[in-house]
């Protein structure tokens, strides 16, 4: 991707709950590692210390009661930090960018489920992100409702309870809103089945990283 004088590489990890993203966001900076390539380990929303805060404002609901614009707004904000006191820095040593989260996760949870139109979206992507574009974007994939009884597990070591209905078709839209950004940009994008054992999913993104950017 061409990113002018950037010259480190940019992976982001996107999916719904209980896909396993951050695990193998994980995996693969530590495998990125013992190659000896130097890491930089992130996440959205988050990564740099004021993105942190307004991380706190978002988790908590607190920008929820605006409204899912200003949900967009906020996380869009938080990015652009992140960029300007992270991100840019580190590819301009030549690091690789490990990010969980990324745009993808606006336009699929703000966007296509809270229904913010994609026209602003992609304005805020435009005046936060400009040409900063992921070299691979991992998508994981998994059924809502495995991802949900995951999920649910790892939360409290209990199966999905009586919400789970709603809960089930909200993480249906995320997933749907996740495959169509796939498929509208498979050149950035690829697809892994996260419903996989850990190591085979870790297996499937080693291969394309090393396909795709020969660490
Ligand atoms: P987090 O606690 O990091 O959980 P997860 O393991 O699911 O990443 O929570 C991040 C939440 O924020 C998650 O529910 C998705 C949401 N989110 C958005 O809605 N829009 C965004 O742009 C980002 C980056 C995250």
């Amino acid at each position: 991707m061409q990113r002018g004088v950037e010259l480190g590489r940019f992976i982001t990890f996107e999916g719904g709950e209980g896909s396993g993203k951050s695990t193998q966001a994980g995996i693969l900076a530590n495998r990125l590692a013992r190659a000896g390539r130097p890491v930089f380990a992130t996440r959205e929303p988050g990564g740099s210390p004021a993105a942190e805060e307004i991380r706190e404002a978002l988790l908590s609901g607190k920008v929820w009661q605006f409204g899912p614009f200003a949900e967009a707004v906020m996380f869009s904000v938080a990015r652009a930090d992140h960029i300007d006191y992270a991100i840019r820095e580190a590819l301009q040593q030549g690091k690789w960018v490990v990010c969980d989260r990324f745009i993808d996760s606006t336009r699929a949870y703000q966007g296509a489920t809270a229904g913010v139109p994609r026209s602003l979206i992609s304005a805020l992507e435009r005046i936060t992100v400009g040409a900063l574009s992921p070299d691979i974007t991992f998508i994981l994939d998994i059924p809502a409702q495995e991802g949900l009884a995951r999920a649910h597990e790892r939360a409290e070591g209990t199966t999905p309870d009586r919400f789970e209905g709603q809960e089930l078709m909200l993480h249906e839209r995320v997933r749907r809103a996740f495959l169509d950004i796939a498929e509208e940009e498979p050149e950035r994008c690829i697809v892994v089945d996260a419903s996989q054992p850990e190591a085979m999913v870790a297996e499937d993104v080693w291969e394309a990283v090393l396909q795709r950017l020969n660490p």
